[in-house]
């Protein structure tokens, strides 16, 4: 047998990747399992077989719908956060197209591409986009949303938290705003959030948040992959964007995926109930993290805003390598993280959400995010933060990186 001759071999890898996906949790895939191959009927079929299928989906809906503080039928349940997003944005944007409303669109430079890309994708049929700038924090000012709204706008998207960075957005002040102008101009506006990267830590409460759609994604946090779904209030003008059988009260069609049904339903509950013991376990971890880079890489320089953050997002610039660098060196050590510029032929691409956030390209490609879990140990932690310095330290002797 080969020996294993990596740095590791004296400790268990250690995922610090939780923004980019979670493990499925025990109590999720316990109840995932009956749906693989016990209650394995299609949940259309008139048969108990598909009762008994259907029936889960609808209890998987009404558990969802009791965390959000939504109506049953107001849940859809869709492949993923990709999904859902495209849905909301295109489906919303078409039916109003379709209606005469207009062909205007509001989001921020600092989505997901899910949202810009689905928003330049809506740009090719004619629509217009404004993409609403954001501070050095990446927080956008709720003012210029609002400002940016027309009477010919029919859909205002906001993300909830972002995904590199961890920025939370002030997002019930934004969409009230949304709303006092829409009513002025005798509109209604729907309001479409990405809370991808929301479930662990922040309420999901649709009407306190006064959101008209919120796209989540099973897997990030605890549920499996493949799995999402779509918050559409009763009264918001939507075009189906798959069509077929007519399932998802025609709103999503395809044969249901029962076990990942049930199994998003069975993480959300668990991640909203123990949202208060994510956030206290995961900053704590963060913060030990943050301390220990700033202690041994005092020119690190933390990206997003300072509080208003998610509790588990480390986001941290440090001059003079690469990122990808850093997170190759770290993974050969068993560490594994994310870095937030990529170099695609011989040139580098920035994050678009650090280039909004005014971050210098110099600083930018040398970002690396590292997002802590509640499993996570202490020695865990002190474990990365003891192996980063001398990976910069062999980075920066190598040269620094060319622009
Ligand atoms: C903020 C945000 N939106 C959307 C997505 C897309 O979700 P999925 O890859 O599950 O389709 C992600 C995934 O990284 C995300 O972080």
């Amino acid at each position: 047998m080969g020996e294993d001759t990596s740095d590791t071999a004296h400790r268990p890898p250690i995922y610090l990747d939780s923004a980019a996906s979670t493990a499925v949790r025990p109590e999720v895939l316990d109840a995932m399992l009956p749906y693989f191959t016990s209650v394995y009927a299609n949940p259309s079929g008139h048969h108990a077989g598909g009762f008994r299928a259907n029936g889960a989906i609808e209890a998987a809906r009404a558990s969802i719908a009791a965390v959000l503080g939504a109506l049953k039928e107001e849940v859809v349940f869709t492949s993923g956060g990709t999904e859902s997003i495209n849905a909301a944005i295109k489906g919303v944007a078409f039916a109003q197209r379709d209606a005469g409303a207009g062909q205007h669109i509001v989001t921020t430079q600092v989505e997901h591409h899910a949202v810009l890309h689905s928003a330049q994708f809506l740009e090719r049929f004619g629509f217009e986009v404004e993409y609403v700038p954001v501070d050095r924090y990446g927080r956008v000012d709720p003012a210029e949303v609002v400002e940016a709204v027309r009477p010919d706008t029919v859909l205002v998207s906001v993300m909830y938290a972002n995904n590199e960075v961890g920025t939370i957005q002030p997002l019930a002040e934004i969409a009230g705003g949304v709303r006092e102008r829409a009513s002025a101009l005798g509109r209604r506006i729907p309001f479409h959030t990405d809370a991808v990267q929301a479930a662990n830590a922040l309420p999901l409460a649709v009407d306190e948040l006064g959101v008209d759609l919120l796209s989540l994604s099973g897997h990030k946090f605890g549920g499996p992959k493949g799995t999402g779904l779509l918050y559409l209030r009763r009264d918001v003008p939507f075009l189906e964007q798959l069509s077929g059988g007519g399932q998802e009260r025609q709103r999503r069609s395809g044969t249901e995926n029962t076990p990942g049904i049930v199994g998003i339903a069975r993480a959300l509950e668990l991640a909203q109930t123990e949202r208060a013991g994510f956030a206290a376990r995961t900053s704590a971890l963060r913060d030990r993290l943050l301390e220990g880079i700033r202690r041994l890489v005092p020119d690190a320089v933390l990206n997003g805003h300072p509080d208003e953050r998610l509790p588990n997002n480390t986001h941290v610039c440090i001059p003079g390598v690469e990122g990808e660098a850093v997170v190759t060196a770290l993974d050969r050590m068993g560490i594994a993280c994310s870095a937030g510029a990529a170099c695609t032929s011989a040139t580098w691409e920035p994050s678009h959400v650090l280039l909004a956030m005014n971050v210098p390209l110099e600083l930018a490609i040398g970002s690396v995010r590292m997002s802590t879990w509640p499993t996570h140990t202490a020695a865990d932690i002190d474990a990365v933060v003891e192996a980063l310095p001398a990976v910069v330290a062999r980075l920066r002797a190598a040269g620094a990186p060319s622009i």
